[in-house]
């Protein structure tokens, strides 16, 4: 088990390019399947869930290669519909797969999907909607049976604008015959860019990015060369940290756009923020004051993958905040970990109430889930003295090598 070792107290300054989205690359592997020819998806994080997502591809038949960090991905030669639980425990983003099996293959048997602890995360939306499509699914002995022998075009209502199941439905919509429509819709920018991949490779898609997507059915999707859109909650990550060690840093390729929740509760807090269409900068040369109160919400709102983030903000901010998180039931596991470190944090239903404290102190912390581990390395940043961050296999899902990043930006901090 890898951990980080991080001395406290140093200022972050400089610039760094933004990597590519985690979770705008996860549904395009997943939809790479549908191309009749090969897929290049450009400068390609190599992140532990994308090396996830690439074996599950490559254990029912495709061949995925990498070449520096071109991910290219053949599919000519599926054999199997039949993904494995060890392969699908691993990382939530396996139920991506449905949709995508059902286009080529017209049925799909997929176990169970993992991913971080952070609530009970249903895939009841996901079903819903292939149902709708008329596609016939038994679930039993932890695997979902899927048959899309009659799947057809369909108007279709998420109740919730779930980003995972409007991908996944997208994707087994584009290669049906006739019109459909997914009604509330998520709006994610990695949405925009799952659209973007499809329609490059040929297929008809409208609305993308509004809470309606239009899919008018293709019969065939071709191979495509592809970049995706970089990393907002990264960006947003190097962000909140310098929010925390004070500074003046510069994230490039994200543009602010995708972050405007953040950049205005971030000026609200007293930083200073230049932001454009390519980069954002930010400056604090003092202590940010408490937001009184961040609601996670679906895009365009404050993110939930920033959450954990911002909490650690405000532990030493001035004033107190309150924190709901909305999306996920049990995403304040790092809160224990915090007031290891001197927070002052009370747990409240769904709400965090967080009293700034002058500065939290160094400690030995336990990262339980993605986000979370990142917020304890904020929280590293700025404690007095040394905190070590262990389970750091939590980070490297979502953030290649963080300690590299950071330590470009000034911090010090090794892994070992
Ligand atoms: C995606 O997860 C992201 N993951 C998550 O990022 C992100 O937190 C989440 O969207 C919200 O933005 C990837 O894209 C791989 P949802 P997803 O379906 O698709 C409920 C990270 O840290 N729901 O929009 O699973 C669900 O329980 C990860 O990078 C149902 O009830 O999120 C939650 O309360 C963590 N039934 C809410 O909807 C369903 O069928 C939002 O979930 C599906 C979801």
């Amino acid at each position: 088990m890898q951990k980080l070792h991080i001395e406290g107290g140093h200022k972050l300054f400089g610039e760094l390019q933004v990597p590519t989205a985690k979770n705008a690359l996860l549904p395009i592997i997943a939809a790479s399947i549908m191309a009749k020819g090969e897929v290049c998806i450009y400068n390609c994080v190599k992140l532990v869930d994308v090396f996830s997502m690439t074996d599950i591809l490559n254990s029912i038949g495709c061949v995925s290669t990498w070449v520096d960090n071109t991910l290219i991905i053949s599919s000519a030669n599926i054999h199997s519909h039949s993904i494995k639980e060890e392969y699908t425990k691993k990382i939530r983003s396996s139920i991506f797969m449905l949709g995508p099996m059902l286009s080529v293959l017209g049925k799909a048997k997929v176990a169970y999907p993992g991913g971080c602890n952070i609530g009970a995360r249903p895939i009841d939306l996901h079903l819903h909607g292939l149902r709708e499509l008329g596609v016939k699914i038994e679930e039993k002995h932890g695997y979902i049976y899927c048959d899309g022998a009659c799947m057809h075009a369909n108007e279709i209502h998420l109740d919730f604008p779930s980003v995972g199941a409007t991908e996944n439905l997208m994707m087994a919509a584009v290669r049906l015959n006739g019109t459909t429509t997914i009604y509330n819709a998520a709006r994610e920018p990695e949405i925009v860019d799952l659209a973007n991949f499809l329609t490059a490779m040929g297929a008809h898609i409208f609305g993308a990015g509004s809470s309606t997507i239009v899919i008018e059915g293709t019969k065939e999707l071709h191979g495509v060369e592809y970049s995706s859109i970089k990393d907002r909650i990264i960006c947003g990550t190097y962000l909140i940290a310098c929010g925390i060690t004070g500074g003046k840093i510069t994230l490039v390729g994200s543009p602010k756009e995708h972050n405007m929740a953040l950049l205005s509760n971030l000026k609200q807090a007293g930083a200073k923020i230049d932001a454009n269409n390519d980069s954002v900068t930010i400056c604090c040369n003092s202590k940010l004051k408490a937001l009184p109160d961040i609601a996670t919400q679906v895009f365009p709102g404050f993110p939930t993958d920033l959450q954990s983030q911002m909490l650690t903000l405000q532990t030493t901010s001035k004033g107190t905040s309150v924190i709901s998180e909305n999306l996920f039931e049990t995403r304040f596991k790092i809160c224990t970990e915090l007031i290891k470190m001197g927070a002052n944090i009370t747990l409240k239903d769904r709400m965090a109430i967080v009293k700034g404290v002058p500065k939290l102190y160094g400690a030995d912390v336990e990262a339980c889930d993605l986000r979370g581990g990142a917020g304890l390395v904020l929280a590293g940043l700025g404690a007095d003295g040394y905190t070590t961050v262990n389970q750091v296999e939590h980070i490297d899902r979502g953030y290649h090598r963080i300690e590299d990043d950071l330590r470009c930006l000034g911090a010090v901090i090794n892994r070992f």
